[in-house]
């Protein structure tokens, strides 16, 4: 029998409907995908950065590029009393300035930024990692909403992001599946506090991506509607 979440989950409990602002683009389903990486992004600014092991959604390591103070820690901001915004640049920025311009020139107000390193996992094991981020705790209910967007920095077009929305009972339904593939480039803004998320990686090296989080708000807004993916018809 593979893996499914119970009500013992721990995302479970992490809040759903709150008052903060939210990005229209996201309330329908709470996912956006955005044209491709429009820079091309040396390899040097994932490869030459300093990796910390911490495991989040599999056998993964984080290089974080802007973190709560500053320093090279993967720590939620929670643990510094701090929500998941005014992040500052760590000593890995300097290694990745093509990233650090594309992440300023947002112009959102971000949390941490960070490069995932994640080992090939198969969808049984994958689904063992299934979980919402808690990305607004300590939040204020009267500013934005956190969420966090993707950048495919290695090329896996057989890998995909599963995401599922919550059934009545708040555990991931399957009517909801979304496979989000994962080539080179692939840019995509995701409400993970709301959707169930974990990658599926058919590889056989790992796997690296950007991931950012911002706060909703006029400017994020109005980025994601400047580089959304333009319909094919
Ligand atoms: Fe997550």
């Amino acid at each position: 029998m593979s893996f499914w979440p119970t009500q013992d989950h721990w995302s479970v409990e992490i809040p759903l409907h709150t008052p903060h602002l939210r990005v229209d683009a996201l309330n329908d389903t709470g996912f956006v995908q955005l044209s491709d990486m429009p820079t091309d992004v040396p390899s040097s600014e994932w490869e030459s950065l300093e990796y910390m092991d911490w495991k989040s959604g599999g056998d993964t390591n984080f290089a974080p590029i802007a973190s709560a103070d500053g320093e090279l820690d993967c720590r939620g901001f929670w643990d510094k009393g701090k929500t998941d915004k005014d992040a500052l640049w760590t000593s890995n920025a300097e290694i990745a300035p093509t990233l650090r311009e594309y992440v300023d020139g947002v112009g959102a107000n971000f949390g941490r930024v960070r490069i995932i390193k994640l080992e090939p996992q198969d969808r049984e094991v994958a689904m063992r990692s299934i979980h919402r981020d808690d990305n607004n705790r300590f939040n204020p209910d009267d500013e934005g909403w956190v969420v966090r967007s993707w950048v495919e920095l290695t090329d896996n077009p057989d890998s995909y992001m599963l995401l599922m929305d919550n059934g009545p009972d708040g555990l991931p339904d399957p009517a909801t599946e979304r496979r989000v593939p994962l080539p080179k480039g692939a840019r995509f803004v995701v409400d993970t506090q709301r959707l169930w998320h974990v990658v599926v990686h058919n590889g056989d090296s790992p796997r690296y991506a950007l991931i950012t989080s911002f706060e909703s708000g006029p400017a994020l807004a109005s980025w994601i509607d400047s580089q959304r993916a333009t319909a094919t018809v």
